[in-house]
C-alpha cells in the first residue's frame, strides 16, 4: 500500500517517542500535600488514602528531608486540629504558636530549600466545618471571614511560609490577603490562589483526614457550582487583579477541560489540585487488582500536563519521584 502519511513511523521506538514527545512529568513541577497533626514521634495513616499520612511535627521535618532528597521543591501543608480549639470563627488560625505556624518555623530552620505552601481557610479551624464564619442565619459571612483570613496570613507569613493559599472561595481575599502582607513588610510572600475551586465530592478523603467534613448543609453557597467554566475565568481574572501569583483549578481530573481555559485566558503559573478523591479512587481500583495503579497515576497526571497545568499539587508527588527516579523517560 503506498500511503503518503504513516503517523505510526513516529511511534517506532522507545527513542524516537521520547524524541517526539510533547509534554513530561518531572518532579520539578509537583508540590506535596502534608497533613500535620499534635503531638511528639506519631504517624497515622488515613484510612481513605492508603499511602498518606497524618504526622506530627518531628516526624513530617523527616517525611519532608526525604521527598526533597527525591526531587520535590514544594509541600503544602494542612492542619488537623483538635476539637477543643476549634470555635464559630476559627481564631486558632492566627495563633503564632499554632501547629502550623510551629510547623513552618521547625520546617524553615531543619529544610530551608523547600518551600512551604500554607493553606488558607477556616475549616480546620472552625466547630461547624465551614470554611468561614458562620451567621445567625446559616449564612457564611464573606467580609467577616476575609477579616479572620489576612490575620491568618499574616501568622503564616511571619512564620516563614513562603507561599499562602487560600483554598475558602470568599470574595474579595486575595487582595484584602497582598495588601495586609504588604502593610507588613511580607512584600516577598507570595499567593496561591484557589481561584476556580468547585463544590465536589471528590474532597471527602481529605475532609477524613482533617476530620473538617462540615456538620450541616454543604459548601455550595460560596465553592463553584460543576456546571459553570465561564465562571472559572471570572474568579481567576479577580484574583489575577487582585495581586495572586498562581492560580489554581481544583479539582483537576474531572476539570481538565477548565485548566485548559485557564491556561489559554491567562499569563499567569497554573496549578492543577489532584484532590484526595482522585488519589482513593486509584489505591482503590489498584487494591482490587482491578488497574495498574502505578501507570493509571502517571497517565493521570500527564494528563493534567497535557490540559495546561505548570504545577500539579498531588498526594502521589513521593510515588511519583521514587519512580521517575528509575524511569525518567516517562
Ligand atoms: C478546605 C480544603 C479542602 C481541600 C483543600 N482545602 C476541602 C474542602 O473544600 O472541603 C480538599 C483537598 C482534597 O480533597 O484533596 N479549604
Amino acid at each position: 500500500m503506498e500511503l503518503t502519511h504513516r503517523p505510526r513511523r513516529l511511534r517506532r521506538s522507545p527513542a524516537l517517542r521520547r524524541l517526539v514527545r510533547e509534554n513530561v512529568l518531572t518532579t520539578n513541577d509537583l508540590i506535596y500535600p502534608l497533613f500535620v497533626m499534635e503531638g511528639e514521634n506519631n504517624v497515622v495513616e488515613v484510612p481513605s488514602m492508603p499511602g498518606c499520612f497524618r504526622f506530627t511535627t518531628d516526624r513530617l521535618i523527616q517525611e519532608v528531608k526525604e521527598v526533597y532528597e527525591l526531587g520535590i521543591n514544594a509541600i503544602a501543608l494542612f492542619p488537623v486540629v483538635p476539637e477543643e480549639k476549634k470555635d464559630n470563627s476559627g481564631t486558632e488560625s492566627f495563633n503564632p504558636d499554632g501547629l502550623i505556624q510551629q510547623t513552618i518555623r521547625a520546617l524553615k530552620q531543619e529544610v530551608p530549600a523547600v518551600l512551604i505552601f500554607s493553606d488558607v481557610a477556616l475549616d480546620p479551624y472552625t466547630t461547624h466545618g465551614h470554611d468561614g464564619v458562620l451567621g445567625a442565619d446559616g449564612e457564611i459571612l464573606n467580609d467577616e471571614t476575609v477579616g479572620v483570613l489576612v490575620q491568618m496570613a499574616v501568622s503564616h507569613a511571619q512564620a516563614g511560609a513562603d507561599f499562602v493559599s487560600p483554598s475558602d472561595m470568599m470574595d474579595g481575599r486575595i487582595g484584602a490577603i497582598r495588601e495586609e502582607l504588604d502593610q507588613n513588610g511580607y512584600d516577598r510572600v507570595g499567593i496561591l490562589a484557589y481561584s476556580a475551586k468547585y463544590a465536589s465530592a471528590y474532597y471527602g478523603p481529605f475532609r477524613d483526614a482533617l476530620g473538617s467534613a462540615p456538620k450541616s448543609g454543604d459548601k455550595k453557597t460560596y465553592q463553584m457550582d460543576c456546571a459553570n467554566s465561564r465562571e472559572a475565568i471570572k474568579e481567576v481574572y479577580l484574583d489575577i487583579e487582585e495581586g495572586a501569583d498562581l492560580v489554581m483549578v481544583k479539582p483537576a481530573l474531572a476539570y481538565l477541560d477548565i485548566i485548559r481555559d485557564v491556561k489559554l485566558a491567562t499569563d499567569v503559573p497554573v496549578v492543577a489540585y489532584n484532590v484526595s478523591g482522585e488519589y482513593a479512587m486509584v489505591k482503590a481500583a489498584d487494591r482490587m487488582g482491578w488497574i495498574d495503579g502505578k501507570k493509571v497515576m502517571l497517565e493521570t497526571l500527564l494528563s493534567m500536563k497535557r490540559a495546561g497545568a505548570d504545577i500539579i499539587l498531588t498526594y502521589f508527588a513521593k510515588e511519583v519521584a521514587q519512580i521517575l527516579g528509575k524511569h525518567p523517560d516517562f
